[in-house]
C-alpha cells in the first residue's frame, strides 16, 4: 500500500505532533492510518463492483423499451431470424424419413451445440437416461419458437418420449427462475440480461412453479436446469453419437420419419425440415 506521509503526518499533528511521540506511537498511529486506508479501499472497490453490477443488466423496463428497435420479435425462432443477424443459407434438404438424429446433424445448428453439451454434463453427473434425454432436447425447439420454449418443446417431442421426460422438459423453463441451493442452482445472470434486473415473472410462471415444486418429479426438471446453466462452454465439442443408445431405448421414432407419420405434431417437424417455406 502506497502511503501518502504528508496526510499521515498532518494527521498526527505535522512534523512537531511526530517529533513528540515515541517509536511504539509511531508504529502504533502508521497500523491504524493502513488499516483505514485499507478499508477505505476496499469500501471504495466494493462500490465500483456494486455499480458495475448493477450497470451490467438493463432493467425491465429497458428491455421493454428494445422491443421497437428491432425488425422481428425476440420470440422468433433461431432457425428463421439467426442471431448472427447475416442472411440466411440454403439448407440441405432433409431425407425423405427424417429421424432425430438427423434435426441434430441439418437443422439444429444453433441450438444443437448447447443441448448436446447439457446431456454431456447431465451424463458425467450420473443423471438418469431419462434426464439425460430431458437435457439433450430441452431447448431445440427454440430454432423455430423461443417464447414459452419449455412448453413447445414438450409438445414438440409428447408424442415420441416418456410422460416424465416431456415433464422435466416443459417445466425447465419455469424452475430456472427460481433458485434451489440444495442442488446448489442459483438464478442464472443470463436472465438479468434478457428479462431485466428487476424482472418479476408472469402469475403462470409463479403458479407452475409452485405447482411443480410440490410434484413428485420435482427433481426431473430441476435437474435439466441444473445441468443447463453451466454447458455454455464454446471448447466443448459433442456430437450425438454417445447418446444414440438412449435415444434407441427413449425416442420412439416414427418408422415414416418426423413430420411423415401423420401425428398432432408432425407440422411442427415439417416446419423445422422447411423453414423456407413460405406458407
Ligand atoms: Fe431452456
Ligand atoms: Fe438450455
Amino acid at each position: 500500500m502506497d502511503i501518502d506521509k504528508k496526510a499521515f503526518f498532518d494527521s498526527l499533528g505535522g512534523d512537531d505532533g511526530v517529533a513528540r511521540m515515541d517509536d511504539e506511537a509511531r508504529a502504533d498511529a502508521l497500523e491504524t492510518h493502513m488499516m483505514s486506508e485499507l478499508n477505505s479501499a476496499i469500501a471504495a472497490k466494493k462500490s465500483r463492483g456494486e455499480a458495475a453490477a448493477a450497470k451490467k443488466f438493463p432493467t425491465a423496463a429497458e428491455v421493454e423499451a428494445q422491443i421497437e428497435t428491432r425488425k422481428y420479435r425476440s420470440g422468433v425462432g433461431f432457425i428463421m431470424v439467426p442471431r448472427s443477424g447475416e442472411n440466411v443459407k440454403r439448407l440441405t434438404p432433409m431425407p425423405s424419413n427424417p429421424k432425430l438424429t438427423d434435426f441434430f446433424q441439418l437443422r439444429f445448428a444453433d441450438t444443437g451445440h448447447h443441448c448436446l453439451q447439457s446431456a454431456n454434463l447431465a451424463m458425467k453427473n450420473g443423471m438418469s437416461e431419462e434426464v439425460i434425454l430431458a437435457c439433450l432436447l430441452h431447448d431445440v425447439v427454440q430454432e423455430i419458437m423461443r417464447t414459452d420454449h419449455g412448453w413447445w418443446g414438450a409438445q414438440l417431442f409428447e408424442p415420441y418420449i416418456s410422460e416424465k421426460t416431456a415433464f422435466a422438459i416443459r417445466y425447465h423453463q419455469a424452475l430456472r427462475y427460481y433458485a434451489d441451493p440444495s442442488v446448489g442452482y442459483e438464478y442464472p445472470d443470463l436472465y438479468r440480461e434478457l428479462f431485466g434486473a428487476d424482472y418479476v415473472p408472469p402469475p403462470y410462471i409463479q403458479a407452475t412453479y409452485e405447482m411443480v415444486r410440490k410434484h413428485k418429479w420435482y427433481m426431473e426438471p430441476r435437474m435439466v436446469a441444473v445441468n443447463d446453466l453451466y454447458s455454455f462452454d464454446p471448447n466443448v465439442v459433442v456430437t450425438i453419437e454417445p447418446f444414440e443408445d438412449i435415444i434407441g431405448r427413449h425416442f420412439k421414432q416414427p418408422k415414416e420419419g418426423l413430420g411423415n407419420d401423420g401425428s398432432p405434431v408432425a407440422h411442427m417437424w415439417r416446419t423445422i425440415s422447411r423453414p423456407d417455406q413460405p406458407l
